[in-house]
Order: C-alpha cells, then sequence, then structure tokens
C-alpha cells in the first residue's frame, strides 16, 4: 500500500514543483541523487572510480513535453560524454526517452538518442536507454532496436527489462539474438496483474531465471554472452548469481553487478573486492523529484532513516 503511496506521489505535478525548488527537499534527496551539477556527478564518478567501481550517469528528468526542453536535456548528455571521453572516467549514460520528448514526439526522441548513441561510439562509451512505464515499453525496444542496427554502433546502445512483466522473457530472448545489451532489474513502475506479476516472489523467481539465461546465452556469431548489468540489491538474489557463476564456470567479465547510488554501498565494496565488475547509477540534477518518490516506494523505511539522517545533521 505504502508502494502505491509514493508511486501516485511520483507523479504528483504541484508536489514535485513545491519540492524541487526547497532546501529541504534538496537536502532530502542528496542522499540518493548526486547532486544538482554536471560537475558534482562527473566528481562522484571519479571517487566511485577510484575505488574499482564503473558508473552510469542519469542527467534526471522525464516527461519532458516540449522540444528545448528535451534538446537542452540532450546537451548535457553531450557534455557527458565529452567529459567521460576527456576525464577518461569507467563510465556510460543511462537515459530515459521520456526525458528526450517520446510524449509528443517519438520522431524526436529517437534523432536525439541516434546522436548520443554515434557520439558514445566516438568517446568508446554506451548509452543505456532506461525502462520506463509498460506504455512505452514495446516502442523502447522497437528504438533500441533501429538505432543498434544502424552501421557502427553495434553494441554502443543497449536497454533494460524488468522481472515483473510477464513479455520480458521473451522480450530477453528477442533481445539476445540481436546481440543487444540488457540491464536486468525488477521494475519500478505500477503495474496491473494484467502485464505484471502480483507477487513479490513470483518477481523475485523471473529475475532468478532471466539471470541465468543471459549469463548462459552464448551470441552464435559472438560465440560468448551478450554483456549484461544485474541491476538489483537483493543480496539472496547476488548470492545466488555468484552460486551460479561458480557451479556453472560463468566468466566474472560476462556480466556486471548494478546498484543506484547510495543503496547498499557496503554490497557494493564487498562485491569489488571478490573480484566482480560493479556499476553504480549515477542520478543528478534539479529534477530528481520522481526519481526520489520511486526510491521511497522501494523501501518505505527510507523515510525513517532519512529522517533520522536529517535530525542528527
Ligand atoms: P528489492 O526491492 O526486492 O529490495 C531488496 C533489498 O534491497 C531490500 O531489502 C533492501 O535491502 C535493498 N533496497 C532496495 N531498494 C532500496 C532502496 N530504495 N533503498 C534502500 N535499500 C533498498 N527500474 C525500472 O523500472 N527501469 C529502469 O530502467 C531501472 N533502472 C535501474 C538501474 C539500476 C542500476 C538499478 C539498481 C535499479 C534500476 N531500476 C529500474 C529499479 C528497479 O526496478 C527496482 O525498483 C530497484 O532496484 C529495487 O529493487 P531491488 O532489485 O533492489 O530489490
Amino acid at each position: 500500500m505504502l508502494r502505491s503511496f509514493f508511486i501516485a506521489l511520483s507523479t504528483n505535478a504541484g508536489l514535485r514543483s513545491f519540492s524541487e525548488k526547497s532546501s529541504l527537499g534538496r537536502k532530502m534527496s542528496s542522499r540518493f541523487v548526486a547532486g544538482m551539477t554536471v560537475e558534482e556527478a562527473l566528481a562522484a564518478a571519479a571517487a566511485l572510480n577510484r575505488e574499482g567501481i564503473a558508473v552510469s550517469l542519469d542527467s534526471l528528468g522525464e516527461s519532458v513535453n516540449d522540444e528545448a526542453h528535451a534538446r537542452h536535456s540532450s546537451a548535457i548528455y553531450h557534455q557527458l560524454l565529452d567529459a567521460i571521453e576527456t576525464r577518461g572516467l569507467n563510465a556510460n549514460v543511462s537515459v530515459k526517452l521520456t526525458q528526450m520528448g517520446m510524449d509528443f514526439s517519438p520522431a524526436l526522441a529517437e534523432s536525439i538518442v541516434i546522436e548520443m548513441v554515434e557520439h558514445a561510439a566516438k568517446a568508446d562509451s554506451f548509452v543505456r536507454v532506461d525502462m520506463e512505464g509498460t506504455p512505452l515499453t514495446e516502442a523502447t525496444i522497437q528504438m533500441v532496436e533501429r538505432i543498434h542496427a544502424r552501421p557502427g554502433l553495434f553494441g554502443r546502445v543497449g536497454t533494460v527489462l524488468q522481472s515483473y512483466l510477464y513479455r520480458t522473457e521473451a522480450d530477453t530472448e528477442r533481445l539476445l539474438k540481436q546481440g543487444i545489451r540488457i540491464r536486468l532489474c525488477k521494475g519500478a513502475y505500477k503495474e496491473g496483474p494484467e502485464h505484471a506479476f502480483p507477487s513479490k516472489i513470483e518477481v523475485d523467481r523471473n529475475y532468478i531465471k532471466l539471470m541465468s539465461r543471459m549469463t548462459t546465452y552464448v551470441h552464435p556469431e559472438l560465440g560468448r554472452p551478450v554483456f549484461c548489468g544485474l541491476a538489483t540489491h537483493d543480496e539472496r538474489i547476488i548470492d545466488t548469481m555468484i552460486r551460479f557463476v561458480q557451479q556453472q564456470g560463468i566468466l566474472k567479465s560476462s556480466f556486471e553487478f548494478q546498484m543506484l547510488y547510495g543503496i547498499r554501498r557496503d554490497l557494493q565494496r564487498s562485491l569489488v573486492k571478490e573480484g566482480f565488475g560493479v556499476r553504480v547509477y549515477i542520478p543528478f540534477g534539479a529534477e530528481w523529484y520522481p526519481y526520489f518518490m520511486r526510491r521511497l516506494a522501494e523501501r518505505p523505511a527510507n523515510v525513517l532513516f532519512l529522517a533520522r539522517n536529517f535530525f542528527k545533521n
């Protein structure tokens, strides 16, 4: 119930505008958001790189409804890709299609993402298209497939699949066959039982099934697995994966664990020590509100945690 409450709040425009402008809101969000500026995000990236952790940079923003705003958002990504190249960061970028205008012009969003992926290819980096709610699932996958098939962009763009969706098993096969890199997560949006498994047990079971498939599938032309990101903080699932790696002799270089900035930092570091690839998703920027609310939805206990820290400081 609390999950639905926070997800509903995440789309409340009035509360969003009030919170994003308030200094109290910014202070609360700093637990999960690396700062308001590109420089702050790059500094967080460099600090994590020094600890052996790769990053994915996310300039926060979604549901943009005019072209100027979409172009402004994309310019920030080009700035990030330039910095990744010149500073030699172990980093890529994560982008939401609704931030690039998908809600009002899919053609605009696609042209923006093509330019971004071309830039990433030149910078020897990668663009991850985040997955949003089910009205966009098929369109997101199709767009990524088209961009991935363009000359010179193989392996430079990938997307995210959510284990709470019934369709994800088929989507996994579809993307693996094309050699498209997948980030597997559980899913953060509110979806009905017509699209998503209603119980956590089923979502988790599907996650384990899909991660096993992704890390053992050998792409016929590549002759190796398609590199994948296992995005979860669920220790039980991570332990299962570690056992699976040992049992199946899976190369550690064929996948990485991915976690969100500020969440389970202890686990991020211990996995690095054990020799696993770890990538941290670094969100930053003034439009932090919907992202922050989804983090509270995942773990309502975070509200107490934040409140305690707030009054301690
Ligand atoms: P689960 O929610 O089952 O939690 C397991 C344990 O993890 C908890 O008991 C707690 O210990 C810890 N934990 C989880 N969330 C926490 C939080 N917010 N605060 C503190 N502890 C927490 N979703 C999506 O729909 N589209 C996308 O593109 C992405 N992208 C993405 C990238 C990366 C790198 C990550 C890690 C996650 C996403 N997600 C996402 C979000 C994802 O779908 C999911 O909502 C969260 O990762 C929470 O699920 P867990 O797998 O962590 O497990």
